[in-house]
């Protein structure tokens, strides 16, 4: 296959079937070009999840080839997912947050792979607090936390070794819509220092004003 050095996603002919009877993607071509902000939409059941979970291996394609940021994942040594994992900061809906744990160690668990001393440790959690707004917090327990407050300490392990990529799924589904724009400002935020996103969401109050691209799914298949 033929691809630039531009696009850091690349999917060919992806299929993804998880029994005999469903085909959750089907046939999906796509490229993402580094530092793009795209968002990825279809009504519940179309497949966004899926296709996000290929992006970073928690589920493998059926068929087809995936490339992120040069290497083929589509047949990715189990050893060599924590690699691709570290390039990808990955959000959901529900925060999957170790909730008797502190704001601190939430975070600073994403770090320990990379073998930073506890100083070093330190000082990137609280840079990144701080810049979600959560530094008063740093030693509260998660599930003392409102919803609005927990996305943004799910956002910030997500992005505090500074991956590339960001895959968000449904990132505000549970949020209201103050906390829901304070989750977009952030993500904005993150794109314009160059991560390129994908943020997958049924809102179209998310994307109905915007110039940015919208990857439409149906029934697994691409539709725009
Ligand atoms: N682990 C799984 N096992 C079997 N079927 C699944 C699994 N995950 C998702 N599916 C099915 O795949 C299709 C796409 O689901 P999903 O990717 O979660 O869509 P979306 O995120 O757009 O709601 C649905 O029909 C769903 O039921
Ligand atoms: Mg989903």
């Amino acid at each position: 296959m033929t691809y630039i050095d531009t696009d850091i996603i690349i999917l060919d002919n992806v299929s993804k079937r998880y029994t005999v009877e469903n085909l959750a993607l089907y046939k999906i071509s796509l490229e993402i070009k580094k530092g793009e902000f795209v968002f990825l939409t279809g009504p519940s059941g179309s497949g966004k999840s899926t296709l996000l979970k290929l992006l970073f291996c928690a589920e493998r394609p059926t068929e087809g080839r995936i490339r992120v940021d040069g290497v083929d994942i589509s047949t990715l040594a189990p050893s060599q997912i924590p690699l691709l994992r570290r390039k990808v900061g990955v959000i959901f809906q529900d925060f999957k947050l170790l909730e008797q744990h502190t704001v601190f160690d939430n975070v600073a668990l994403s770090l320990e792979v990379l073998g930073l001393n506890r100083t070093q440790v330190e000082k990137r959690v609280r840079d990144i607090l701080s810049h979600v707004g959560l530094i008063g917090k740093i030693d509260r327990k998660a599930i003392q936390l409102s919803g609005g407050e927990q996305q943004r300490v799910a956002i910030a392990r997500a992005v505090v070794n500074r991956p590339p990529i960001i895959l968000a799924d449904e990132p505000t589904g549970n949020l209201d819509r103050a906390r829901t724009n304070e989750v977009m400002e952030l993500m904005e935020e993150l794109n314009a220092r160059g991560a390129t996103i994908i943020f997958a969401t049924h809102d179209e109050k998310l994307f109905e004003n915007t110039h940015r691209r919208v990857l439409k799914l149906k029934d697994g298949r691409l539709i725009k």
